[in-house]
């Protein structure tokens, strides 16, 4: 994994506010620092507040324009809490991005309660949690962004991950009738299905079944978090102003 960042297309965002949620790491820092690149401010969200404040520090040091926030994407009061602070200390809020997501994997008969609600938790009620709070704000600016971090695992199932796939084939869901819900005022919302991407959530598969997903995955490698990001900031740039309720894959061609 490569903590390199470099978007393979320019816009511009200045002067546009975005949140995104799981910035401390992985693919969260890379659609952080990507927007940023792109002169975006970003709030950086996540549960572990140094990891965000090292992304801070990265997109700092990029010449870019950040501040971190602590904050569990399950906790109702605290998304709210984070969702004002950021109208409060940037006056608007233009883009939000619902990255934070975990992994309990295991298979469906030997899968504890705690499995399912801390993994349905964290990826679709902190989805639904984020998008609630921001939603009043983003409907005031024009053309407005949420973009949902879904997984193929949400398209095509995956064995072991019931409670992972079901969530994101709920962010999947909830996308969609969102897009619906918020089109009238301008608000695109779109989700990213990313395949396999090289990230330390990744590595917790082990390098056998990595290296057999490569080796199934049409394009001949794993994604770099880059590859998600750059389709982020596309999602996010004024070229996507008329795609709305999508799920754009960035897989390697692994769920055709
Ligand atoms: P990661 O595990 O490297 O990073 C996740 C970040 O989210 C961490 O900084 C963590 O502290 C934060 N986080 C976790 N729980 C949180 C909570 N309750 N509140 C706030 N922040 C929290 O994961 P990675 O690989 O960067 O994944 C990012 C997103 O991409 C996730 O939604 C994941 O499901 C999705 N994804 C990842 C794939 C991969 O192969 N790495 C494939 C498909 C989707």
């Amino acid at each position: 994994m490569t903590d390199a960042v470099s978007p393979r297309m320019t816009t511009d965002l200045s002067g546009r506010v975005a949140i995104v949620t799981g910035a401390g790491r992985g693919i969260g820092r890379c659609i952080s620092r990507t927007l940023a690149r792109c002169a975006a401010t970003i709030a950086c969200v996540d549960v572990n507040l140094a990891a965000a404040e090292e992304t801070v520090s990265l997109i700092h040091a990029d010449g870019g324009q950040a501040a971190a926030f602590a904050c569990d994407v399950t906790n109702s009061d605290q998304v709210n809490a984070v969702v004002d602070a950021v109208v409060q200390q940037y006056q608007e809020l233009h883009i939000l991005v619902n990255n934070a997501g975990i992994t309990r994997d295991g298979l469906l008969l030997r899968m504890k309660d705690e499995q399912w609600d801390a993994v349905l938790n964290v990826n679709l009620r902190g989805t639904f949690l984020f998008t609630r709070a921001a939603a009043r704000h983003l409907i005031k600016v024009g053309g407005a962004r949420i973009i949902n971090i879904a997984s193929i695992s949400g398209l095509m199932g995956n064995p072991g991950q019931a409670n992972y796939s079901a969530s994101k084939a709920g962010v999947i869901g909830f996308t969609r009738t969102v897009a619906r819900e918020l089109a009238s005022r301008q608000v695109t919302v779109n989700a990213v299905a990313p395949g396999f991407i090289a990230t330390d959530m990744a590595q917790a598969l082990g390098e056998s079944i990595l290296k057999q997903i490569q080796d199934r995955t049409p394009l001949g490698r794993l994604g770099e978090p880059q590859d998600v990001a750059d389709a982020v900031l596309f999602l996010a740039s004024p070229a996507a102003a008329f795609i709305t309720g999508t799920v754009l894959r960035v897989d390697g061609g692994l769920a055709e």
